[in-house]
């Protein structure tokens, strides 16, 4: 590219030289000098696009999100043994149909009213919340924001959906992950999802409006948009 520009701008120079035109000679330089520099252009230029991709996909995610631990470790796959009905001994539909979510401490006290071990978890819990009948805050990855409504029923029942399918392996975990904050919203990272670019690989790697109306969209076989028929956004919101 460079070597045909530098045959047109010999061409031209003789044109316009007898009409005195003095500010092509310049401009002439200028452009050898650019076509010099077009490798370290290009350099500056990647240099640049890989400077905004780790901003933008590596530093912006952990200074947006703040990072707090659950107030206690807990171990889904040694209580999944231990416990006689599975899931549904801590996380169960009440008689009216309402979902009990995060367990209470009803749901722990029958097997640790004292420690049976010297586990330091165990010990925290019995001593800072079962001894001063506390409950523990836990902190709820799923959470979405107040306006929201949902209905385990509708899925878990309804719809037979899978816990997993909206929550993925925390049933089959041996630790409470970290949960992540987002410091403008104040909403969980499961919401938004791990990947800030948007990619989606598991039906659980994100919650938003659109993930819950993309199956609503397919579970229900509908032509139309849920969030375009009438009365459609009062679905999901309160
Ligand atoms: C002995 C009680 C117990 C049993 C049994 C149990 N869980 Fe849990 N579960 C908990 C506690 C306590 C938490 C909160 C701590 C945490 O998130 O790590 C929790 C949290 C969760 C969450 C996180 C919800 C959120 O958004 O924060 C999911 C999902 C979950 N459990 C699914 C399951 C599944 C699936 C099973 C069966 C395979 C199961 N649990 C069995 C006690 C239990
Ligand atoms: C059916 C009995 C049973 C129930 C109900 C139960 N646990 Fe446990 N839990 C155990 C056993 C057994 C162990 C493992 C033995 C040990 O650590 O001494 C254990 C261990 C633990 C530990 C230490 C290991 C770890 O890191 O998780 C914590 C913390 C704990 N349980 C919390 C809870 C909480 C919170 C609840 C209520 C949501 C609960 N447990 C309900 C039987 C139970
Ligand atoms: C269709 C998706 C979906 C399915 C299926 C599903 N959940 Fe959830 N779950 C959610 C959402 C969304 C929330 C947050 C609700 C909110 O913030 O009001 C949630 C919240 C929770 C919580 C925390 C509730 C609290 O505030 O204490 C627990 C625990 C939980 N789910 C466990 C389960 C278990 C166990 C199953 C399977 C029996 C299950 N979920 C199936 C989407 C789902
Ligand atoms: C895996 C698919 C799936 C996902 C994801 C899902 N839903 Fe659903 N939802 C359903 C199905 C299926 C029904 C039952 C539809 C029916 O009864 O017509 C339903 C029903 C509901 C209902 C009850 C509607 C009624 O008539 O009572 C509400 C509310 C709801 N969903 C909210 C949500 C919200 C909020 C989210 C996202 C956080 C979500 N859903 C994610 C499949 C899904
Ligand atoms: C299928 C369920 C569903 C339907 C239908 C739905 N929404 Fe939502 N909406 C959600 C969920 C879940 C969130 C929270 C997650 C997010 O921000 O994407 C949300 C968030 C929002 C927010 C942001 C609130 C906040 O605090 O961040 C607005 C605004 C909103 N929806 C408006 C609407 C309007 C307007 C409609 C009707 C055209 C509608 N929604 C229909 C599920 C739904």
């Amino acid at each position: 590219m460079s070597a045909s520009e530098d045959n047109n701008s010999q061409e031209v120079s003789p044109e316009f030289a007898g009409e005195g035109i003095k500010t092509s000679s310049p401009e002439i330089d200028k452009k050898k000098q650019e076509n010099g520099a077009g490798g370290p252009i290009i350099l500056f230029f990647i240099i640049g696009l890989i400077a905004s991709l780790i901003v933008g996909w590596i530093i912006f995610p952990k200074l947006l999100y703040s990072q707090k631990r659950q107030p206690i470790d807990f171990n889904h796959v040694i209580h999944v043994e231990t416990v006689d009905e599975g899931c549904e001994s801590c996380h169960f539909f009440r008689e009216d149909g309402s979902f009990s979510g995060v367990p209470k401490l009803e749901q722990c006290i029958d097997c640790h009213e004292e420690a049976q071990g010297e586990n330091p978890e165990e010990i925290t819990l019995v001593e800072e919340y079962v001894a001063q009948g506390k409950e523990v805050p836990w902190l709820i990855y799923s959470k979405q924001p107040n306006c929201v409504f949902f209905s385990h029923a509708a899925h878990v029942k309804g719809a037979e959906t899978e816990c997993a399918a909206c929550h993925g392996a925390i049933g089959e975990s041996e630790h409470s992950r970290m949960y992540e904050e987002n410091r403008l919203t104040g909403y969980s990272r499961d919401i938004w999802g791990k990947n800030i670019a948007g990619f989606k690989k598991n039906t659980w790697d994100r919650m938003k409006m659109d993930d819950c109306a993309k199956c609503h969209k397919e579970a229900t076989d509908k032509k139309t948009s849920v969030q375009t028929e009438k009365d459609a956004c009062f679905v999901c919101h309160k």
